[in-house]
């Protein structure tokens, strides 16, 4: 599909259902053509995202109104960069929003889902029943879906090894080859598991604690993880060591530049009448420059990091005794060494003491692809990580980097909510089958609405199989009949084209991404649905005589600022002339 016309499709798929009913205001749309309207938007958006779904789904380009090029598979980022203005787009995009954020991950699922149930639901709005009754047999049938996820998910732990990196294969797809699947899973799940901190008995994996640093060259498969982080910071001073072993590391959170004026941190101000008077200060300077460094090497610092600024004077000095320094470190790189080597930022130097010193087995200035940059490497326990991600291209790169924030985030929710359930759809078609035994119960017309969810279910296994070259009826047909007969955790497996028990073979997926992406669909088309009117209330569009005046008055004041300049130079010119004149009255 041609993005650059995406928002008229989605305008076109909302006027094409309706025929404006101008009663009260201008676009005003209602009943029965609002709901058809959001669900033709809702199924354009879907059919998007449909070719994406899974291992074996395609990538977009998305080409930026600047000219940037983003490619990618991704549910959120595609969705995020389409121009879309609908406001039903809207929601089904802060849909995918909300999933990354809670979730990262099954994005795709939850705006696919989405619109699978208000498809189902315009079926049965069209055989006449009523919209309240549908959304409460879509409550109903979330009620119950929760339940039967529940029962589904099995236990994982932190020291699952295997497990959690079936975690990360299942989300990375075969967006990337095999071998560097495995690399990257190994790397993440050892990164999410060093950050991993225990508070108040219970696991929390704080993924801002592992930094992601690109830097071109290389293939992709040369990306490591680093023993610690890495600065983005080349040597401040020619004469400062390019590397220090069994470094003790200082952290501190003051200004070293006692001269300069307006320094709070040091007030430090010399009133110099005579000549004499500069020689003193250099030298008291010299000493008081020299207490400075002392103080550090007094404590066994041989790297230090500073978040505010460093004399040129200090810095050289520092070179001089063979102490790493870094002046203007950021303040998140400051947590990050912090947590990587077990110092602790000092806000004082002249309180700085041994106990509060980091430790690293090297620190060393690297240089990668012409760039310097500063390795904190072979850090005892890091709580803080750094992954390097090399590659051929930018896009390349961007991508990756996207792919292993996306598996950080699924180990670490994984590690915190212990739990994973099956992927390749076997989940949405456990669940389809239990909802309409589940919908016999209901003796009035919510039976079908809990029959229609069931239905909006089954289209992911569907488009798996679809995006896998399998035929979407047949494997529906295997899938519901074995499921019937006690399958459980029978699904797709969209990269042997097959249908297997998925859990066996290591296809797991994250239990709340499951969970939230379920929810969110299903309350979403639950809101969608309560929608009888759309009124816009923004500000009328300026008219097209209106908009034309604009356009000429904006010409009419370029046109008077451009005379003015030239009258300036003018003006300038005369200026020049006359002082030349006035210089070389000869030349007159
Ligand atoms: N090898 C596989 N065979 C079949 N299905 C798979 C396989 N690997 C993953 N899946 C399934 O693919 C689906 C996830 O696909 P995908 O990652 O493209 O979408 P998403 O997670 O919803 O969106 P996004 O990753 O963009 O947020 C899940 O249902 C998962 O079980
Ligand atoms: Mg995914």
């Amino acid at each position: 599909m041609d993005f650059s016309c995406l928002n008229e499709v989605v305008n076109l798929a909302a006027t094409r259902t309706t025929h404006a009913i101008s009663t009260l205001f201008r676009d005003h749309v209602r009943h029965k053509e609002a709901r058809r309207t959001s669900i033709m938007v809702a199924t354009v958006i879907s059919e998007i995202l449909k070719t994406m779904l899974g291992p074996k789904g395609m990538s977009k380009m998305l080409v930026t109104a600047t000219g940037d090029v983003v490619i990618t598979s991704e549910g959120k980022t595609t969705l995020e960069k389409l121009n879309v203005t609908h406001p039903i787009a809207r929601i089904l995009i802060d849909v995918a929003k909300t999933q990354y954020t809670t979730a990262g991950d099954g994005t795709k699922t939850a705006v696919i889902l989405a619109a699978e149930l208000l498809k189902e639901a315009g079926k049965l709005l069209g055989q006449n029943i009523h919209p309240t009754v549908i959304i409460r047999g879509y409550e109903e049938a979330i009620k119950k879906t929760l339940e039967i996820l529940e029962r589904l998910s099995k236990p994982v732990s932190i020291e699952d090894d295997e497990v959690l990196k079936n975690v990360v294969r299942t989300v990375m797809g075969s967006r990337i080859a095999m071998d560097l699947q495995n690399h990257l899973a190994e790397i993440v799940v050892i990164a999410a598991r060093r950050v991993a901190e225990e508070d108040l008995g219970k696991i929390v994996v704080n993924v801002d604690n592992v930094d992601l640093t690109k830097k071109g060259g290389g293939s992709l498969n040369d990306s490591k993880l680093m023993n610690g982080v890495i600065i983005y910071k080349g040597r401040p001073h020619p004469r400062m060591p390019w590397r220090v072993e069994n470094a003790k590391i200082a952290l501190l959170n003051c200004s070293l530049e006692p001269f300069a004026r307006k320094n709070v941190d040091w007030r430090k101000e010399y009133l110099i009448k005579m000549p004499e008077q500069l020689k003193e200060f250099i030298v008291e300077e010299k000493e008081f420059n020299r207490g400075i460094v002392e103080n550090v090497k007094r404590v066994g610092a041989r790297v230090l990091f500073c978040c505010k600024r460093i004399s040129e004077s200090i810095l050289s000095c520092f070179a001089r005794e063979g102490i790493i320094a870094l002046d203007m470190t950021g303040k998140k790189d400051m947590v990050r060494l912090e947590k990587a080597t077990g110092g602790k930022i000092v806000s004082n130097i002249n309180e700085l003491s041994e106990k509060d010193l980091g430790e690293a087995g090297l620190v060393e200035f690297r240089k990668i692809s012409g760039d310097e940059m500063l390795f904190i490497d072979r850090c005892k326990n890091p709580k803080a990580t750094s992954i390097l991600i090399r590659g051929g291209t930018e896009q390349a790169m961007e991508e990756l980097e996207r792919i292993i924030k996306a598996s950080l985030k699924a180990v670490a929710v994984t590690i915190e909510c212990g739990k994973i359930i099956a992927g390749g759809g076997a989940t949405e078609m456990e669940v389809a089958g239990e909802l309409r035994e589940f919908s016999r119960t209901f003796k009035g017309r919510e039976q079908l609405a809990i029959e229609a969810f069931a239905s909006a279910m089954e289209a992911i296994p569907k488009t798996l199989a679809t995006n896998a070259g399998l035929d979407p009826i047949n494997v529906l047909m295997e899938l519901r009949a074995r499921h019937n007969n006690g399958f459980t955790n029978l699904g797709v497996n969209a990269l042997k084209r097959e249908v297997e028990d998925v859990m066996e073979k290591g296809l797991v997926e994250v239990y709340k991404v499951k969970k939230h992406a379920l929810i969110a669909a299903g309350e979403t088309a639950n809101a969608i649905l309560r929608i009888d009117d759309f009124i816009n209330v923004a500000k009328q569009r300026e008219s097209g005589e209106e908009e034309r005046l604009a356009v000429e008055r904006k010409r009419i004041m370029d046109e008077k600022i451009r005379k003015l300049l030239e009258k300036e130079e003018e003006l300038k010119q005369i200026d020049k002339s006359l002082m030349e004149r006035m210089m070389h009255p000869e030349t007159i």
